[in-house]
């Protein structure tokens, strides 16, 4: 019996999809033609042999359309549940560039070093971020593609009600507010279940936008730069006082270590 999936639409190599009524499949998705990019970028000969990790990968569709891509695609994720559905994928795709381990993402150092890191809906999940980060580029040779929300320094912005954000705090030395998950420990079965949820911290921290830019730099990645590509053709709506960006305080930040 297939599992449920609760994001991923990935097409199948007998073409079925594994969420069909999400209209699209994820290798039409903005991160996908990102990463595409970056590939062309940094790779002129094709990503044969690079290595991407995709950390938090849920049910394994940005892995899998990397690996399509041509990379040595890597997908972690912590909940055993998300990772039956990764592994649900790979045995219906016919990609040997693809892989699928059952993980926490500070674990990354277990399977060594990546050309570039996809962490897409991870970080805002994590607590320790300054360590997290150093970590991510101790993992990195060449770029990362961060997609995070980040805290407001207005305590009057939405996204502070929206996600009953704590106001601003210094942790680690960083500006940023926190945010609260779940009142389950580790050891609770139930964690399983909140299939988008951190794992083993009960709050996460959410650095401000010029805090998480200068860590990304400290961290290693020089050059740092952000993309608009997931609102599409328009910024205007989703960039203005109503629209997502200002709303959830959500964006995607690409970091390049120069050679
Ligand atoms: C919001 S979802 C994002 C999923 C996916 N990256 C995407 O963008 O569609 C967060 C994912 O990270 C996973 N996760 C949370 N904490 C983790 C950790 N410490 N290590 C590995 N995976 C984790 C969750 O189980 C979930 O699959």
């Amino acid at each position: 019996m297939s599992p449920s999936f609760t994001a991923h639409n990935i097409r199948l190599d007998d073409g079925t999809q594994t969420l069909p009524e999400r209209g699209w499949t994820l290798d039409q998705g903005p991160h996908v033609s990102v990463v595409r990019w970056m590939s062309q970028m940094l790779f002129p000969h094709g990503p044969g042999g690079q290595r991407i990790i995709d950390l938090g990968c849920l049910e394994g569709g940005y892995a899998t359309e990397f690996a399509r891509l041509g990379f040595d695609s890597t997908g972690l994720e912590v909940r055993k549940s998300n990772f039956e559905n990764c592994l649900y994928i790979k045995d219906r795709v016919a990609l040997d560039n693809l892989h699928f381990v059952n993980d926490d993402a500070w674990n990354i150092g277990h399977y060594g070093v990546f050309d570039i890191i996809f962490c897409v809906g991870l970080y805002y999940h994590i607590d320790r971020v300054t360590d997290f980060m150093h970590m991510l580029a101790r993992h990195t040779r060449r770029a990362i593609l961060l997609d995070t929300h980040f805290a407001p320094e207005d305590d009057a912005s939405p996204s502070v009600a929206t996600y009953n954000l704590s106001p601003l705090v210094t942790h680690e030395g960083l500006p940023g507010r926190w945010f609260h998950e779940h009142e389950l420990e580790a050891d609770n079965p139930a964690l399983d279940a909140l299939k988008w949820a951190s794992w083993e911290n009960k709050t996460s921290f959410w650095p401000t936008k010029p805090a998480l830019l200068t860590l990304l730099r400290q961290a290693g990645f020089d050059m740092v730069f952000e993309s608009f590509n997931q609102f599409g053709p328009d910024l205007v709506g989703p960039m203005g006082a109503d629209g997502y960006y200002t709303t959830h305080t959500r964006a995607v930040f690409l970091g390049f270590k120069t050679p």
